[in-house]
């Protein structure tokens, strides 16, 4: 499973590269304009908190082709190693060839059908991001879209990955890592959720108090 955490909030970023396997960082429009200061210094600063090493995806805005591939141009001028994210709108997927052909990686976005996906990933997509939640919202079974996603990629040997997006809950993240979902991108309360159990809390109190009758307090193991 590849992890990325869904968010612009550097003290989140901080702390998810400090304690998680962390692959990256995914923005879209909303979470940086969360942040209410400008996009040039919010990539720079998420960059120099994850290293040259992880992945950073940030969306554009433009509403045709032209301006999209202006923006990603933009973009790579502020982080060489920007991955694009585009809508899978048809300016969109005009967009992804375009990009494809000039040597971006890009990451298909705003996905709600299979059909979304196949078409972004044949244009070029390397991400393939369907919104698990937003389907789970309207009864659609978000899940079921991103396993047939991930089917797709097999049937048609394609390279794209699913990108899964969208996570309110710990269970939808376990549904999707069960359909075969390579990677998701959660936002840092859903992510720290992921490790929370009451068994596992009381599991290490009871180690701990069992060495330090012996042990004394404070003690570790060498
Ligand atoms: C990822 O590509 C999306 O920007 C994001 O996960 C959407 O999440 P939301 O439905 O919680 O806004």
């Amino acid at each position: 499973m590849i992890y990325m955490l869904d968010t612009a909030d550097i003290e989140a970023i901080k702390k998810a590269v400090d304690l998680y396997p962390l692959a990256g960082v995914t923005t879209n429009p909303s979470i940086i304009a969360k942040e209410k200061r400008s996009f040039a210094d919010i990539i720079r600063d998420i960059r120099a908190v994850i290293g040259k090493d992880r992945m950073l995806h940030a969306q554009v805005m433009g509403k045709t082709a032209e301006v999209m591939v202006r923006e990603a141009q933009a973009m790579r001028e502020i982080d060489e190693e920007i991955i694009i994210k585009v809508p899978v709108t048809q300016q969109g997927i005009k967009a992804i060839k375009e990009l494809k052909a000039l040597g971006f990686r890009i990451t298909a976005t705003a996905i709600l059908t299979p059909q979304q996906a196949l078409m972004a990933a044949v244009a070029g997509a390397e991400f393939l991001a369907p919104y698990v939640n937003r389907l789970d919202n309207i009864c659609a079974d978000g899940t079921q879209v991103a396993a047939e996603i991930a089917h797709l990629i097999d049937v048609y040997q394609l390279e794209a990955k699913v990108l899964a997006a969208s996570f309110k809950n710990v269970q939808q993240v376990h549904e999707i890592a069960k359909a075969g979902a390579q990677s998701v991108t959660i936002a840092p309360d859903v992510f720290d959720q992921l490790l929370i159990h009451p068994l596992t809390d009381s599991s290490v109190a009871g180690f701990t108090s069992d060495w330090e009758s012996v042990y004394g307090a404070e003690t570790t193991v060498l």
